[in-house]
């Protein structure tokens, strides 16, 4: 049975306050599509009885959360979109190294990580090409707010339809060893991540001072304010000279002029402005 219009109200106000992802009236699918399975799964005779217990329950809880976790787009894949890894090899790293040559630290912050692939890419990136760092402090830093993904990301174990997907031949065989019908991430590679759980909505643990930030592909699911939000505690976050990285789709056009693109072939990634620019510029 099609949801209904308050049970979709219900849900896409909790998607909102809960995680920040707008679920405009069109996605009605998307709610039946990914709830429906996980009602079934908990036991619920439809969908309509799974949400009517999460109404009666007082407060956000367990229910909540793995409804949530279920409305989340975990879509990624090993070097996603090639020309941001491309620009980090032959432009960005050399120059962050070069400004980080003296504190041997290279910090690097992979947010809303999903299932691995990103950070992984990175942590194989810099083994691959910069091993200059061996004797350097190297932490890339890969959080998300679903449980799920993270625990998938955890594990490092992927399909071979999941390392078909954007990873060259010579990183699987270097980097993964096969386990059964599962290709695994070696520990040299997953020793240099930290996974840990962060909702980009909610207060944020105190981050180290950070190199690069990786912020892509959600946002594109926030609203305005939300987004300036998040931008503004990047920025105090982010090394003078690091970078961020948004998704192809995403910009910061409009939503903080302190944040300026540059572009390295034929990628566009965003440097900070100094602070006393930034004031005077209206952003905080
Ligand atoms: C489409 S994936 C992007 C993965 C990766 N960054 C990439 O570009 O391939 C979006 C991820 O954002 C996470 N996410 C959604 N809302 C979030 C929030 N409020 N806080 C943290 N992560 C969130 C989802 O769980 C999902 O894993």
């Amino acid at each position: 049975m099609a949801i209904t219009k308050a049970d979709f109200d219900y849900i896409s106000q909790l998607a909102h306050s809960e995680a920040a992802i707008v679920l405009e009236p069109g996605k009605e699918y998307l709610v039946e599509t990914r709830l429906g399975p996980l009602a079934q799964r908990e036991g619920f005779a439809s969908l309509a009885a799974f949400i009517q217990q999460m109404r009666l329950e007082v407060r956000v809880n367990g229910i909540h959360h793995r409804a949530i976790d279920a409305l989340t787009t975990n879509e990624t894949l090993f070097f996603r979109d090639f020309h941001p890894f491309e620009a980090l090899r032959r432009f960005i790293l050399p120059e962050v190294l070069e400004q980080r040559g003296g504190a041997r630290r290279l910090t690097i912050w992979s947010a809303a990580c999903s299932t691995g692939q990103e950070p992984y890419s990175l942590a194989m990136l810099l083994l691959e090409h910069f091993p200059q760092l061996a004797g350097w402090t190297v932490s890339i830093l890969a959080t998300d707010l679903s449980p799920t993904v993270l625990q998938a990301a955890r594990e490092g174990a992927y399909t071979q339809f999941e390392v078909n997907r954007g990873l060259p031949a010579n990183y699987l065989v270097k980097y993964f060893t096969k386990e059964g019908e599962k290709w695994c991430v070696k520990d040299e590679v997953k020793k240099l991540i930290e996974f840990r759980p962060m909702n980009l909505i909610q207060s944020w643990p105190v981050l180290p001072p950070l190199d690069l930030v990786l912020i892509r592909n959600v946002m594109i699911y926030f609203d305005v304010e939300t987004k300036k939000t998040i931008l503004r505690k990047i920025r105090n976050c982010l090394l003078p000279h690091g970078y961020l990285f948004l998704g192809t789709a995403e910009t910061t056009t409009n939503l903080d002029p302190a944040f300026q693109p540059v572009t390295h072939g034929k990628a566009v990634v965003y440097r900070a402005l100094p602070p006393a620019l930034s004031t005077f510029l209206g952003s905080s």
